[in-house]
Order: C-alpha cells, then structure tokens, then sequence
C-alpha cells in the first residue's frame, strides 16, 4: 500500500469531505434553497442552443457583466469561477505564501483550512466571542497575511458587527476576505465597500440563495487591483459556458431571490419556536438556517433523523458546538415535517 509520505507534507492529514449516501431523503443539511431549482436558470437551459466546440469566454466577461449592473460596480471588479470554493483556492493562492499565518474564526466554514494547507499557508484558528462575534484584537494579533471570515457565519448564522470588520481592514497590513455565501439573506454586505478598502475581497455564490448549486458558480468581487492579480491567477475557462449562462439568466431574475428571502424570514422564527418548544437551545440567525442544541444526543438525532428520511448537519462533536446540529429553514410543509420528525426521534429516545 503506497505510503502518505508520498503526499505533499502539508496535505497528509486531508481527509476526505462530507459525501453522505442518499436514498431521496428531505436535503435541510446544506443550505440550498428549499423552493427547488432557480427557474430562470431551468428556463435558459432548456432552451439551450450552444457551440460544444467553442471555449468560454475566459474570463466569464458576460456574466461579470451582468454582476456588474446588479451592484453598479465594473466588470473588472468581479472573479468568478467554479463555485465560491473555487475563488477561495484562488485568493490563497494569490496571497499566500509557503509558511504564511491566516486567520479563521471558530466555529466557521471547515474548508478555510483545507484552502489554506492546500496553498501553503499555516491555519491560525481564532475563537469567537460568548455571542458568536468576532473578537477583533484576537484575530488581528498573529498579524496574518490572509485573514477569512464568513458573515453570515455557518454553522452559527448570525452575521458579524460590520464596526468590527471594518475595524480589522483598518488595522491589519494583509488581505480580509469577507465570505457572504448566505449574503442574500442578510441586512448587510461589504460588496458596496470593495473601492473603500483596497485589501477587501468579498465572496458570494449562486448555491444558496440562487437556488443552483448544481452549476458550481461564485464569484469575488473586490477592488479593482486585486480583482486583476487574484484573475491572473485563476485558471482560465474555469466557469463552463453553461454555468455561465444560467448564472447570467439568474442574475436579472431578483424577483425569485427577494421571494426566497421573504420565504425565509417569514419561517425563520417558525422554525425557531418549534425548536426551542421541543427543548432545543437556538442561535440568533441572519441566514437560511439555524443551529441549535439538541435536548438529546446529537449524533443520535442526526442518524435517526436520516433513517426517517431527513437530513440535516451535524455540528455536536466540534469544540463550541457541542451537541449542537445545523438546519437549513425549510418551507412551512418541511418544518412541520422536520418538527414532527424530530419529536419522534425524541419520545424514542
Ligand atoms: C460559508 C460558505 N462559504 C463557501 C461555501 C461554498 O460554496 P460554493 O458552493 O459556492 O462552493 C459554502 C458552502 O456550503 C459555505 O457555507
């Protein structure tokens, strides 16, 4: 059996990512949009004419476009790539060089490690205050040349104080990567700030809210200077022509976002009291889905849940989110569904 040793040192202890078997259970464990497919998206592949024998556009100029409108900012402030994952690899691989300290809080997104090692860079892991909030001073004193940080944060929900990212671009001489993957559902975004603050890049992706994980798109939008050293480095083509297409068709269709936004807030506290009414602890959240802490074991709860045909994630062997579990605010028919679930898996245990 070959050895690990084979591997780059700083990749060795990868482990693989979180690739659940399905048998057509209820999806609440990724945060996609719970009313289906983007229809825009759906409408512009069935009507697809294409040229398989013509590359993309190297640089997804029409759809960087399209962003461009959308945020009256220009097309030359805009990356985008194959899913928001990919604009994180290319933002390390940009800045950071072999041995380089960047900073992550705790709890956050478990792939900014990976990004990290994966480029080279050594992973500092900052705790986040009692309340989930960013503890500024912590995260600025390893002095890091990358610092990341998802607002709204996953697997907590709420979104950071913007005095305490604005205060970290201020003070910090590195880069300041601001993920909104669940950007859409909050009150507010750095997007509008990327001329401000020349060391700011902002992340979005269309697996959300967009409803069409299934075309791996995202996008970077950051001042114009970094947007142009962060697109020498990603690999050209990146984004297929038909990804790139049902994104530009997403784009003009906000109605289908701000409908699934106003979906989301309208269940959100619905969700929230069923938790809390069977014994859950609940978290504040600005986002699509809720952590909480389960009355009964987490772990029991997540595999019981999926034998009965729901998913949902579970956070409950990690430091801070100690039998706490992840989901994403379903529809009113799926949050009763959920609920109704979740009782049985309690009175059974
Ligand atoms: C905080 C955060 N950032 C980035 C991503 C990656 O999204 P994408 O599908 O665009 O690669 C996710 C997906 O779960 C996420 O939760």
């Amino acid at each position: 059996m070959a050895s690990r040793d084979l591997m780059r040192s700083t990749t060795r202890n990868f482990e693989k990512y979180y690739n659940p078997e399905l048998h057509g259970e209820i999806r609440l464990d990724t945060n996609t949009n719970v009313l289906g497919s983007n229809p825009a998206a759906a409408a512009a592949l069935k009507n697809l004419e294409l040229d398989l024998n013509g590359y993309p556009n190297t640089y997804s100029d029409g759809l960087r476009d399209a962003l461009a409108e959308l945020y009256d900012l220009e097309r030359d402030n805009f990356i985008v790539g194959s899913g928001s994952d990919e604009l994180l690899d290319v933002s390390f691989k940009t800045f950071t060089e072999w041995g380089d300290s960047c900073v992550s809080p705790v709890p956050s997104y478990s792939l900014y490690n990976y990004f990290i090692e994966l480029n080279g860079g050594k992973s500092i892991n900052v705790d986040l205050d009692e309340d989930f909030q960013l503890d500024v001073d912590a995260m600025l004193a390893p002095k890091a040349k990358v610092m990341i940080m998802p607002s709204p944060n996953n697997p907590t929900g709420n979104t950071f104080r913007s005095k305490d990212i604005e205060e970290i671009l201020e003070r910090t001489e590195g880069i300041v990567i601001v993920d909104e993957a669940y950007g859409e559902y909050a009150k507010e975004s750095m997007i509008s700030r990327v001329n401000e603050f020349d060391n700011l890049i902002v992340l979005r992706t269309f697996s959300k809210a967009y409803a069409m994980a299934a075309m791996r798109v995202g996008y970077a939008v950051a001042g114009k200077s970094v947007a142009d050293m962060m697109t020498c480095v990603k690999i050209p083509y990146s984004l297929n022509a038909i990804s790139e297409l049902t994104a530009i068709a997403a784009v003009k269709d906000q109605d289908f976002i701000k409908r699934s936004v106003s979906m989301v807030n309208e269940q959100r506290p619905y969700l929230d009291a069923g938790l809390r009414k069977l014994g859950f602890e609940t978290y504040h959240s600005d986002s699509n889905f809720i952590m909480a802490r389960s009355p009964v074991d987490h772990a029991v709860l997540v595999s019981k849940l999926k034998e009965k045909g729901v998913m949902i994630r579970d956070f409950g062997s990690k430091r801070r989110t100690e039998n706490c579990v992840r989901t994403t605010i379903g529809t009113r028919e799926l949050n009763d569904i959920l609920l109704e679930e979740i009782a049985e898996v309690i009175d059974e245990c």
